[in-house]
């Protein structure tokens, strides 16, 4: 059994990262800049934002990160956005989801400029990704794939189940996967919680990928002798013995699944930091402009 070590791939692919930052500052330019809006104080929200700010710093980056109280009203958000889209020294930026439930998560989204949207989450790189066509991929689809090439795991021919049919994980995932590229040729089925006998498909996987948000979900009888599991769960649950009271764990119960498993991504330490360097990736491509529309 292999465990697939993100935390260590995204200290290497930082590390590349770098050289291209050191290049450009070399040339004379500027370093990619990437802009954060983070509203109210969600503790998970604020651990996925402080992980980005970081790493912006780890491979060059300038950052710039905009909090605001969880009163703000739409239209002062909407405003950050459209300075954000105009200002020519930011190169992408992020506001950070889940919004508070008086503001409208898809009018947001809607109103960043597709070009500086390194989350991937506008209607018009999403259709662009499931067209084929240069786009930002969102990230923890981009970080499974990458962990997953550079581990030499094939997609091609392979069956893939998804747990979970998000809009920033698991549909994008399955388009990714079943499109005609190198991590991607592979037979996708789309699963969720309540999928009639969700098990049986289960075990067909020989790559299943968890991404449901219910901690250890995926039970040690719901897969196959030599399945490669990515775990893209981060659940907070209760642990008095920590200092923080909490602990993370994954949707897929590791202790059970591991020792059927080929390979697996721990929780954390597997996903989660790829996640981030995806980020990083997208916002070097902002800054190089890559991307024509
Ligand atoms: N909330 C959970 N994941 C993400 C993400 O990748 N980007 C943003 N903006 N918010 C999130």
């Amino acid at each position: 059994m292999v465990v697939l070590d993100g935390k260590a791939l995204s200290t290497t692919i930082k590390n590349e990262i770098r050289i291209e930052v050191d290049k450009i500052i070399a040339q004379g330019d500027r370093p990619p800049h990437l802009a954060a809006v983070l509203v109210g104080n969600n503790p998970a929200s604020e651990a996925y934002v402080g992980n980005k700010v970081r790493s912006c710093e780890q491979v060059g980056f300038s950052s710039t990160l905009i909090r605001r109280p969880e009163t703000i009203s739409e239209e002062e958000l909407l405003k950050i956005v459209l300075d954000l889209n105009l200002d020519p020294d930011v190169d992408g930026f992020i506001v950070q989801l889940p919004l508070p439930g008086h503001i409208n998560e898809e009018k947001v989204t809607l109103a960043i400029d597709p070009r500086k949207d390194v989350d991937g989450f506008h209607p018009l790189n999403f259709g662009r990704m499931a067209q084929g066509l240069p786009a930002y991929l969102p990230a923890t689809p981009q970080g499974v794939l990458l962990l997953l090439e550079r581990n030499g795991i094939e997609t091609s021919g392979q069956h893939v189940v998804i747990v979970g049919r998000s809009n920033i994980v698991g549909t994008p995932l399955g388009i990714l996967m079943s499109r005609k590229d190198k991590m991607g040729n592979a037979t996708v089925t789309m699963t969720r919680s309540r999928t009639r006998d969700l098990a049986a498909e289960t075990r067909r996987a020989d790559i299943l990928v968890a991404a449901i948000g219910i901690p250890n979900f995926i039970t040690g009888d719901m897969v196959k002798e030599g399945v490669v599991v990515i775990d893209v769960g981060i659940n907070r649950i209760e642990d008095s013995s920590r200092k923080s009271g909490f602990r993370l764990v994954g949707d897929v119960d590791y202790d059970e699944v591991a020792p059927k498993s080929r390979a697996i991504t721990p929780v954390p330490g597997g996903v989660g930091p790829m996640t981030v360097t995806a980020l990083m990736l997208n916002t070097l491509k902002a800054r190089k402009k890559e991307i024509r529309y």
